[in-house]
């Protein structure tokens, strides 16, 4: 389910120009990576990205930027409207050609990959969160979350029953066969979210998914992310504005015009 509807989530509308990154700020490039050892190992990274480089013609957007996600860690990305933050999950899910550098996913090297390649590895290593849910209009609920086990081809019977079990691990097992029309925001937001982790991905990219709620609606549905993504063992790069979701990742970063960095909103809280 990432591929598809990304793209239709970018705003049109932007916002401050990234500047090139004349000059670097003073943050060692080991800042941006874990320093908890519970994340830390000899284990592949969930995600690693290596000086990576990403213009729109001629609006630089990302100029050498180097990230390493451990697995099951979760990581907040916050940054100003248009500084790059959803290009960044885009280059880590394969939607966009890097211009330079290198993005690992585990052991696959995404940067590599052609368009349909990364397709294929997103069906299985990815679990995308989007701010406004993409649900399927004609598909209950359980089908909506049956979707990415179908497409990784398990069968109609069993994806359905697996839906249905990861709806109810959110707390929407009496709702599998409601339409997305019938339900709340925050209750399609959790069935999107089912549908992200239903095929157990070691990811979870999560693109500001609780913009569309209300701010109770958004800390149960942010607690859950934390929660569920927790269970399966999956790291999480979620993209944020608000410092408050962020509390539930280990480790906050904020891109801006000078790179990736540290978020130091709160520097009791980052943990860098
Ligand atoms: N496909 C594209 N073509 C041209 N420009 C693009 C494209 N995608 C993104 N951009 C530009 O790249 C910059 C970064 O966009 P991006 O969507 O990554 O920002 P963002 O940090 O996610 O912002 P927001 O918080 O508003 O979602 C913006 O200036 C945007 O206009
Ligand atoms: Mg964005």
């Amino acid at each position: 389910m990432a591929g598809a509807a990304c793209g239709s989530l970018r705003r049109p509308t932007c916002i401050p120009r990234p500047r090139a990154s004349v000059s670097r700020p003073a943050i060692a490039l080991s800042a941006l990576h874990s320093q908890d050892p519970s994340h830390t190992g000899s284990t592949t990274p969930a995600v690693e990205l290596i000086d990576v480089h990403k213009a729109f013609g001629d609006r630089r957007v990302l100029a050498g930027v180097s990230m390493r996600v451990e697995r099951g860690e979760r990581v907040a990305l916050l940054g100003e409207s248009g500084s790059g933050k959803s290009t960044l999950l885009n280059l880590i899910a394969g939607l966009e050609p890097v211009d330079a550098g290198t993005v690992r996913v585990g052991d696959t090297t995404v940067s590599m990959l052609d368009a349909d390649q990364a397709a294929l590895f997103r069906r299985t290593a990815i679990g995308f969160v989007f701010q406004a849910f993409h649900l399927l209009p004609h598909l209950d609920a359980a089908r909506n979350v049956a979707v990415p086990l179908l497409l990784a081809g398990v069968s109609a019977h069993a994806a359905l029953e697996q839906a249905i079990a990861m709806l109810a691990r959110v707390g929407l097992g009496a709702r599998a066969r409601a339409w997305p029309r019938e339900l709340s925001g925050g209750e399609q937001q959790r069935v999107a979210l089912a549908r992200a982790l239903v095929h157990r991905p070691s990811l979870v990219l999560a693109d500001e998914p609780t913009g569309n709620l209300d701010p109770s609606t958004a800390a149960a549905a942010l607690a859950l992310i934390g929660e569920m993504t927790e269970a399966g063992g999956a790291a999480l790069v979620l993209v944020t504005h608000s410092a408050q979701a962020a509390a539930i990742a280990h480790r906050r970063l904020r891109l801006g015009p000078h790179g990736l960095g540290v978020d130091d909103g709160d520097a009791a809280d980052a943990r860098a």
